[in-house]
C-alpha cells in the first residue's frame, strides 16, 4: 500500500504504521487513544456515529480549530467530544502548518488539558520528536481558543495584504487581533490564564497563519477582487477540497458577540465576519480596527 497522501502531502513517506481507513467503526473499534483532525464543520456528525463503538477507557485529543455555536451558548470541539462520547479529551494547538512539520523543520506546540495531567503527558510523550517540541499547560479552553480565534485574524491579516498596507498595518491588525482574542477567550471563560496567549499555540500560531497559512492566503485573493468573488468560490478554487476554518469561525464568534451585545468591544473580529459576507467591503478591516476600544 502507498503511504503517502497523494493530494495534500505529496511525496511525503508517511510511516508504513499509518493505514487509512475510510471505516470509521473499523478504524476505531481496537483503540486506545483517538486523535481528532477534521475540519471543524464535521466533527458533530463524526462523533455521533461514534457513540457506543469505542472500547472502554478509551481516551482522546483534539487538533481541531473550531468551536459549534448552540442555543445554549459556544461549545468548544474537546468539550463536544467529551459531552457526545464521554471521554476525556486534551486539545493540541500550535505554530503547525503542515506541510513544513512533514519534512520534520522544528518546531513547537501546546497541548491544553483539564485536571488530568498524567493524560496530558501521555499525549505529550506520544507527540514529541526531536524536531516537534511539545508543552502542556492546564488551560484548555485558552489553548483551544487560541488556535480557534487566530484564524479569524489571519483572514483579517491576509485582507490587509491583499489591500497592499504593508508590514507595520499588518503587525497592528496582528496585535489588535491577538488582544481581542485575549479578551474574548476571557469573557468566555473567566479561568483563561494570559500566559497560554505567550505558548506555542498562541502568539505563535498567530504569527504562522498570518505569514503562511491558508486563511491568509483566501483572504488576500479576496481583496484583490475586491469582494467580488465570494470566499466559497475562492476556497474551493484555491483549496481543491480543503476547508477554511476562518470564515465559518468569524460567523460563529459574531453569533456570540451578537447575542451578548459585545460587537462593539471588538471591532477586528465582528468586521472580519462583516465582509466575509460581503456586508461591508475589504478596506473596512483598516478603518474599523482603527477605531477599537482599549481592551486590558
Ligand atoms: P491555515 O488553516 O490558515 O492554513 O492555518 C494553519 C494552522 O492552523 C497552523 O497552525
Amino acid at each position: 500500500m502507498l503511504q503517502e497522501n497523494c493530494k495534500y502531502l505529496p511525496g511525503i513517506k508517511l510511516g508504513t504504521n499509518v493505514i487509512a481507513d475510510p471505516d470509521l467503526e473499523s478504524a476505531v473499534k481496537d483503540a486506545d487513544m483517538l486523535v481528532f483532525v477534521t475540519p471543524h464543520q464535521f466533527v458533530e456528525g463524526i462523533c455521533k456515529k461514534l457513540v457506543g463503538k469505542l472500547r472502554p477507557g478509551v481516551e482522546a485529543i483534539s487538533l481541531i480549530k473550531g468551536m459549534e455555536v448552540k442555543m445554549e451558548g459556544p461549545c468548544m470541539i474537546s468539550k463536544l467530544i467529551t459531552d457526545t462520547l464521554g471521554i476525556n479529551c486534551c486539545v493540541l494547538m500550535g505554530a503547525n502548518i503542515a506541510n513544513e512539520i512533514a519534512v520534520e523543520k522544528f518546531s513547537e506546540a501546546t497541548i491544553g488539558y483539564r485536571e488530568d495531567k498524567e493524560a496530558a503527558n501521555r499525549w505529550a510523550k506520544l507527540f514529541t520528536t526531536p524536531y516537534f517540541l511539545v508543552a502542556i499547560v492546564e488551560d484548555i479552553e485558552g489553548v483551544e481558543l487560541c488556535g480557534t480565534l487566530k484564524n479569524v485574524v489571519a483572514i483579517a491579516a491576509g485582507l490587509v495584504d491583499g489591500l497592499d498596507m504593508g508590514n507595520n498595518t499588518k503587525a497592528a491588525i496582528m496585535r489588535i487581533g491577538l488582544r481581542e482574542m485575549r479578551a474574548f477567550s476571557k469573557l468566555l471563560f473567566p479561568s483563561v490564564r494570559d500566559n497560554t496567549f505567550f505558548e506555542s499555540c498562541g502568539v505563535a500560531d498567530l504569527i504562522t497563519t498570518c505569514l503562511g497559512g491558508r486563511n491568509r492566503r483566501v483572504a488576500e485573493a479576496f481583496a484583490r477582487n475586491g469582494g467580488k468573488r465570494s470566499f466559497d468560490e475562492l476556497e474551493a478554487e484555491m483549496l481543491h477540497g480543503q476547508k477554511l476554518q476562518g470564515v465559518s469561525t468569524a460567523r460563529e464568534v459574531y453569533e456570540v458577540l451578537t447575542y451578548h451585545g459585545w460587537q462593539e468591544l471588538f471591532p477586528l473580529l465582528s468586521t472580519v465576519h462583516e465582509i466575509c459576507i460581503g456586508q461591508l467591503p475589504p478596506t473596512s478591516i483598516v478603518e474599523y480596527s482603527e477605531h477599537t476600544p482599549n481592551l486590558s
